[in-house]
């Protein structure tokens, strides 16, 4: 036999779905083989380290715990890293780069790294360590600025807890002296080789250098859209619906007249408030709607914010999911988030659709979101950065407005019961779910075609 007459078998390779996720994988002898995508690898092939430069009180911090947190919602592990807390605790700087092996997400390295000596450093530990960096600088010499900095989040630090407010002001103003007389900012032509992202006088201008992949790309376009005027944001569910009152979930029903009720006590709520140049967000579902027009204020339809959609169960009651589809029901209730319905969505996906909004709400100011359940519970845990497993669970109830207010490196959360009453439609985690001693026909309920 020529060798071009070789047979070479190939064994098509099957496709089998993942139950949890709804996504097709190969499989070899009847058994999942794990897609590329599944595997821990990175999206661009190295993790990258995303590292701060700046003088003191230039909102370095800030930055980086909020890109930390948006990171991480958009589903991006990322770790955050302070020096200046390892400082504290005594460790020194090279011992703890220890740290940083071995990872495979990206890290934020929270540092002043004002000279370009210590930034070459950092760029060798990074090649040696399969490492992309990408530099974060903060200039901004306008006085007002940096003076409300310092009151904002470093009076309260533990390096002054036994200072009155005027001596520590006076001491952490020496202490941007100290930097002052090193620094060497990135520059267009010494520093061209290097990726990086210049925010000039709190976002007045950018300059943007040698970004190298997605995520970067992801990075600057998140940093140019955030700022720090005052501001809240407002999260509330539509009022009451028929079919919360029937106790199904999902569809697209309008209001029952507790639902109604609220709509108007949220009307005179937020004309009590008085907040300056309010914008108010709805779905496009009736429900959501119908509860902005009782506001008589002009408002914006968002598709996006629309309910999770939860397919093949939606307008059944919990009850007749877990009777017909017992599989299903015991997959969510072992990871909710993940979790996504036949011909529906998981919380993973609502997060996806909502990050659009997100960004939108990060350059708005005041803003009024009047929303769904599972939607609510994701743009809350952007917020006040909770993880992929508390987030399906977060509560957030009817009837009931919470006002975030953004504070040092976080938010100030306020909840207010507008005294209309509801169904509770929150369904708490089952203390045990264990799918392996479901019966066997509980397979066979789930149609095949999903
Ligand atoms: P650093 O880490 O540089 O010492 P911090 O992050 O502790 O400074 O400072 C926090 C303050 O910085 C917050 O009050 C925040 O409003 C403000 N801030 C956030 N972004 C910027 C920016 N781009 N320029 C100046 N200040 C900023
Ligand atoms: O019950 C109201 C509702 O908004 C449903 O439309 C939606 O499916 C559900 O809440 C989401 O909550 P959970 O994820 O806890 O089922």
């Amino acid at each position: 036999m020529s060798s071009t007459e070789d047979v070479i078998m190939v064994i098509p390779r099957e496709l089998t779905q993942n139950p949890l996720r709804k996504i097709w994988m190969p499989c070899k002898n009847g058994l999942p083989e794990k897609h590329i995508s599944q595997k821990r690898v990175c999206m661009t092939n190295c993790p990258t380290l995303i590292v701060t430069v700046g003088l003191p009180a230039r909102g370095k911090t800030y930055i980086s715990k909020k890109l930390t947190r948006y990171l991480n919602w958009i589903g991006v592990p990322t770790k955050e890293f302070n020096v200046g807390q390892y400082r504290r605790e005594c460790v020194k700087i090279y011992k703890s780069f220890e740290f940083f092996q071995s990872a495979c997400f990206p890290f934020v390295f929270d540092a002043t790294n004002t000279t370009r000596e210590r930034r070459a450093t950092i760029m060798r530990f990074a090649e040696q360590n399969g490492y992309k960096v990408f530099f974060v600088e903060s200039v901004c010499e306008d006085p007002s600025v940096i003076a409300e900095n310092i009151q904002q989040v470093k009076l309260g630090s533990p390096d002054y807890t036994d200072r009155n407010t005027e001596e520590a002001i006076q001491d952490f103003m020496k202490r941007i002296k100290c930097y002052e007389n090193n620094y060497q900012p990135l520059d267009e032509n010494l520093d061209r080789e290097l990726s990086y992202i210049k925010i000039m006088d709190v976002g007045q201008r950018y300059l943007v250098n040698r970004v190298l992949d997605h995520i970067q790309s992801r990075i600057v376009y998140y940093l140019m859209n955030i700022h720090i005027t005052p501001r809240s944001i407002y999260l509330c569910r539509h009022g009451e619906s028929d079919l919360n009152v029937r106790g199904r979930i999902g569809g697209d029903s309008g209001l029952s007249p507790r639902g109604k009720e609220f709509a108007q006590c949220l009307g005179r709520f937020i004309q009590d408030q008085n907040i300056k140049d309010l914008k108010v967000w709805t779905s496009q579902m009736k429900r959501s709607i119908q509860t902005a027009e009782a506001l008589g204020v002009p408002y914006e339809q968002w598709k996006a914010l629309n309910e999770i959609d939860a397919g093949v169960c939606e307008e059944m009651m919990y009850e007749e999911i877990q009777e017909h589809y017992p599989l299903e029901f015991a997959l969510r209730d072992q990871d909710k988030y993940r979790y996504r319905y036949p011909k529906g969505e998981s919380y993973e996906d609502l997060v996806q659709r909502l990050e659009p909004v997100i960004m939108e709400l990060e350059r708005q100011e005041n803003v009024l979101v009047i929303c769904h359940q599972a939607v609510m519970r994701c743009l809350l845990a952007y917020f006040l950065d909770k993880s992929a497993e508390e987030l399906p669970y977060l509560k957030c109830p009817l009837h009931t407005v919470l006002k975030l207010t953004p504070v040092a490196y976080g938010c100030k959360v306020e909840s207010i019961y507008l005294n209309v009453e509801a169904v509770n439609t929150h369904r708490d985690k089952p203390e045990n779910v264990d799918i392996s001693r479901l019966p066997e026909e509980a397979l066979l309920t789930v149609p095949a075609h999903y």
